[in-house]
């Protein structure tokens, strides 16, 4: 069989391990994160050339409330950092933002400034970021069975139906999900739109994932045979 040479159009990434980078280093976790973030630039500028169209972020998990709240504020406040710096930038490259997740509990500046990034990059067609940030697949599904509940609905759903209420409806499924850091679980990310989804899975942990392994990726991916059932 030829091998195939085509480029996903949407990646999700569950970028996993930042707190063992750093511990490995003697570090405290705040610094894996740090990383983590730095890290998300030149991959996101590389994806874009590279022909991809969207790349999801797995950045804050519903459950990851039950963390230490020293560490929950350092994400919070790193995070509304690099969305207020980078922005602009994106926005330049023509990349829109998007949030994926509730707003429920985030603080009022973080919100604002997702709002903002949001509202300032909506017109970009060529890219597309989106940042899952206190999300849960649970918390989405249930969010929208309770939407179809609110919005007395009385007909039976498709399942195009049903996806419109998700706050993924302007993405499409992933066509690849990536973990790194060595797990090999989805942790309550996009349940239902990976449902045919590629998992690929790194032992390196976030900070120390490069552009060159988004090739690895590619390669990956034209080696999988897609069926989909048929
Ligand atoms: C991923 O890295 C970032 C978040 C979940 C916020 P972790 O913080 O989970 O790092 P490890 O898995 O403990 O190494
Ligand atoms: C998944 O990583 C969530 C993010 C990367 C944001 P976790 O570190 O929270 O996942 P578990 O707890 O190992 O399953
Ligand atoms: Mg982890």
């Amino acid at each position: 069989m030829s091998k195939k040479n085509s480029i996903p159009k949407h990646i999700a990434i569950i970028m996993d391990g930042n707190g063992r980078w750093a511990s490995k280093r003697g570090l405290d976790r705040s610094k894996g994160h740090l990383k983590g973030y730095e890290n998300i630039k030149p991959n996101v500028i590389y994806a874009k050339k590279i022909g991809i169209k969207c790349i999801t972020l797995f950045a804050f998990s519903t459950e990851n409330w039950n963390r230490s709240s020293k560490e929950i504020n350092f994400i919070f406040d790193l995070a509304s950092k690099v969305i207020y710096e980078e922005s602009k930038f994106l926005n330049k490259n023509k990349v829109r933002i998007i949030h994926l997740g509730s707003i429920d509990n985030l603080p009022e500046k973080m919100i604002d400034r997702i709002k903002k990034s949001e509202e300032m990059t909506k017109d970009n067609k060529d890219f597309t970021l989106a940042v899952a940030f206190n999300y849960g697949s649970r918390d989405e599904i249930l969010r929208a069975v309770n939407k179809i509940i609110d919005s007395r609905i009385r007909s039976q759903l498709s399942e195009e139906d049903f996806e419109s209420f998700f706050m993924t409806n302007m993405l499409s499924n992933p066509d690849v999900v990536i973990r790194t850091g060595g797990e090999k679980r989805l942790s309550n990310f996009l349940l239902w739109q990976s449902a045919y989804s590629e998992l690929i899975f790194f032992d390196k942990f976030w900070p120390d994932f490069e552009t060159h392994d988004l090739d690895l990726v590619i390669d990956e991916y034209n080696n999988r045979i897609r069926n989909f059932g048929s």
